[in-house]
């Protein structure tokens, strides 16, 4: 079967044919996969403006769907399912994609699947490898996520870990701004951090001990002793201010606020200096999420790691992951770049496995900001034992 995929959760409209290849191993094909993407527009502002992005999604949406299916050298006839992201994301550019989608399957008489973003991200590790050994411990990491997830069979996502403030790529684009790179910043640390000094400066590490009190609902999954539960969580804003800080100090800007301070950096601050910050805030921004994702894989018996999501595009992540991958016996699975950052072919595997785990949703689904991940089906649950599994 053929499917149609549409992505619009942030700034990058998407469209895909992705289509089911009969191998249980390695069970889809991408037959295109068209991103159009808003960077331009909003690297002005300085970062996404929803509004704009939304009123961008209804412009493109159209064309790019165009496109998908002319470079799949398919017709429309040939489709035999649409899926499209539901959430979580921006809400006004989610709503274009989902009313696109509905609009199209109802007119073709086909089914209509709701896709969960991080599903997406998960699933494009098997859209690119084929299915990973499991259980698998999954990191996503992207501009809005920081989240860990064991999957103990194909298409169930517990969550085991997440960020209790910035996600890992906001961290990223939020530092770029403060050192005047400009938007998006992660591909602009990535490249300058290879010409600077990892241990130049001196930035903190986030250890997580304590429950969070102000979380509304409890992380803790029953898969991790609470301890290790805590210990697998993230926290990127503290190193934020931390740079914030190292840039105010070595450019005199003692009281600058963020604007002032990143006017301060583009003025005063050498070409090595500001290598050598990000560099370091690389640094440890890996180490934190590979610490973690690497506890987190032992303690679930994991035979192997996936790490997704548009932040698993850098360069060091990916190299530092393969070598503790090697150090700790696991294999490591990362998506190549096109699939890193958002894209619908993503969307479509998790499609595909939605509609075969008979999910196919009515009609009257929508749009959701903020939505969870789909409930726990059943399985093989695992429950937290009092040693990692070796
Ligand atoms: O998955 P994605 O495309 O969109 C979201 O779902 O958020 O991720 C976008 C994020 C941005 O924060 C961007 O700065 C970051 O991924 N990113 C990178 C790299 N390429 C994109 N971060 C670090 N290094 C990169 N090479
Ligand atoms: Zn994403």
């Amino acid at each position: 079967m053929n499917l149609l995929a549409i992505e619009t959760s942030c700034d990058e409209t998407a469209a895909a044919v992705v289509a089911e290849t009969g191998d249980v191993t390695r069970p889809w094909l991408i037959r295109s996969n068209v991103v159009a993407s808003q960077t331009a527009i909003h690297r002005e502002w300085g970062g996404v403006v929803p509004e704009l992005a939304a009123r961008q999604h209804v412009r493109d949406i159209c064309g790019v769907v165009e496109a998908a299916l002319e470079r799949s050298h398919i017709t429309l006839d040939a489709l035999g399912a649409v899926a499209v992201t539901q959430g979580p994301g921006l809400v006004g550019s989610l709503l274009i994609g989902v009313a696109y989608a509905k609009a199209l399957a109802w007119a073709r008489g086909i089914p209509v699947v709701p896709v969960h973003h991080l599903a997406g991200h998960i699933e494009s590790l098997t859209l690119a490898h084929g299915e990973l050994p499991l259980p698998a411990a999954i990191l996503v990491v992207s501009g809005g996520h920081t989240s860990l997830y064991s999957v103990s069979r194909p298409g169930a996502y517990q969550l085991v870990g997440r960020t209790r403030d910035d996600a890992a790529g906001e961290a990223y684009d939020k530092v770029a701004k403060l050192l005047g790179l400009g938007y998006p910043g992660g591909p602009a640390i990535d490249r300058l951090a290879r010409e600077g000094n990892d241990t130049a400066v001196t930035l903190p590490v986030t250890r997580l001990t304590h429950a969070d009190r102000n979380a509304s609902e409890p992380v803790v999954s029953s898969l991790l002793p609470p301890d290790v539960a805590r210990r697998v969580d993230f926290s990127f804003s503290g190193l934020k201010t931390a740079v914030l800080r190292v840039v105010r100090d070595r450019t005199g800007a003692s009281h600058a606020g963020r604007a002032a301070a990143a006017d301060a950096a583009g003025a005063t601050l050498s070409q090595q200096d500001i290598a050598d910050i990000c560099a370091s805030f690389q640094r440890v921004v890996i180490e934190a999420l590979l610490d973690r994702t690497f506890e987190a894989a032992r303690w679930l018996g994991a035979r192997s790691v996936g790490i997704a999501g548009g932040v698993s595009a850098n360069s060091r992540l990916r190299a530092d992951a393969q070598e503790r991958g090697a150090r700790h016996g696991l294999p490591v699975f990362v998506p190549p770049i096109e699939l890193a950052t958002d894209n619908a072919a993503m969307i479509g595997a998790a499609g595909f496995r939605r509609l075969r785990d008979g999910a196919a949703a009515g009609w009257d689904f929508n749009a959701e900001a903020s939505l969870a991940m789909y409930a726990e089906t059943g399985g093989n649950r695992q429950e937290a034992g009092d040693r990692p599994v070796s």
